[in-house]
Formats: structure tokens, sequence, C-alpha cells
């Protein structure tokens, strides 16, 4: 995205990257983190949410590994934003997401994360949640 710079894109995704070297299901994780911090989001998902895991995991690392050109995923994310408004999600929601995704992504990262990861994961999905929230007004107004 415009606002990371190319150091804290190697940095999400060499991180990201060992993650997935250690087998860890970070889908799994954050789901976990998320219904711990806000039970009531869980009524607004499918009983069974194992092909939810499945997705989104395939979407966090379809962002991921193109981070560094953002034009490919911009038109994907937005609409995504925008079926979201259907799903029931709130712009309060997006917070909660980020802590619990994370938290989940410093649980998982074998050596868990130093300040500056921390703070380019916390920049990359900020941006990743504004483009959702914006399509998702845009479509409202
Ligand atoms: C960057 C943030 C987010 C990403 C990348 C993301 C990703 C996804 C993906 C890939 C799906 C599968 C369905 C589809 O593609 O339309 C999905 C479904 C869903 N998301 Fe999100 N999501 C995010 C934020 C949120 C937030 C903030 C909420 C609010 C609690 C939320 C609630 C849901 C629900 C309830 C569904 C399932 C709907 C259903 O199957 O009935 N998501 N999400």
């Amino acid at each position: 995205m415009s606002d990371l710079t190319k150091h804290q894109v190697t940095l999400i995704q060499e991180s990201y990257q060992s993650i997935q070297a250690q087998q860890g299901y970070l889908a799994e994780a954050f789901y976990r983190n998320l219904f711990r911090i806000a039970p009531t989001a869980r009524a607004l998902f499918p009983e069974d949410i194992s092909g939810q895991m499945d997705k989104f995991g395939d979407m966090l690392e379809f962002i991921v590994n193109n981070l560094g050109t953002p034009w490919i995923f911009t038109g994907k994310v937005k609409r995504l934003g925008r079926r979201h408004t259907g799903y029931g999600a709130t712009p309060e929601h997006y917070d909660i997401v980020g802590e619990a995704l994370l938290q989940a992504i410093e649980e998982m990262a074998p050596n868990s994360l130093s300040e500056a990861e921390v703070e380019a994961w916390t920049s990359g999905y900020q941006g990743i949640a504004n483009m959702m929230k914006e399509a998702a007004a845009a479509q409202a107004a």
C-alpha cells in the first residue's frame, strides 16, 4: 500500500512466511482471538466456520503476497468491503478484527514480533481496513 515503506512490506512478508514455514494455522488463532475479544461477533458467522477460515486465510495470503503491488488487490478488497456490509460488519468491528489478527500473528510467529514488525502489520491492516470501510461507506451514500 502507498503508506507502507518497502522495508515494511518486506517485514510483513518475511514474518508471514516464518509462520507458514512452521505450518502455523494463523486463521484458526485469529478466530479464536476474535471470539474471545468479541463473543457477540460469533453470531454473525455461520455455525461451521471451517470454510470461512480457509477463505480468510487465502485472502490474507493473497494480500500479503501482493503488498508491494497494491493495484493487484485494490478492486478485490473494495468488493470485499462492500460484501461485508451485508455480513453486519461495523467500523468498530474492524478495530477488534485488527487486534485479534495482530495477536494471532504475534502468537504464531516463531520469535513473536519486533516493534518494527508490529508497526508494519498495524499500518498494513489499517490500510486494508480503510479500503474496505471506505468502499462500504461509498456504497451506502
Ligand atoms: C481486513 C479485514 C477483513 C478481511 C480480510 C476479511 C475477509 C473475509 C473473507 C475473505 C470472507 C469470505 C466471504 C467473502 O469473500 O465475501 C469473509 C466473510 C465474513 N467476514 Fe470478514 N474480513 C475482514 C473483516 C471483517 C470484520 C471487521 C467483520 C465483522 C465482524 C467480518 C465478518 C465477516 C463475516 C460475518 C463473514 C461471513 C459471512 C457468511 O459467510 O455468512 N469480517 N471475510
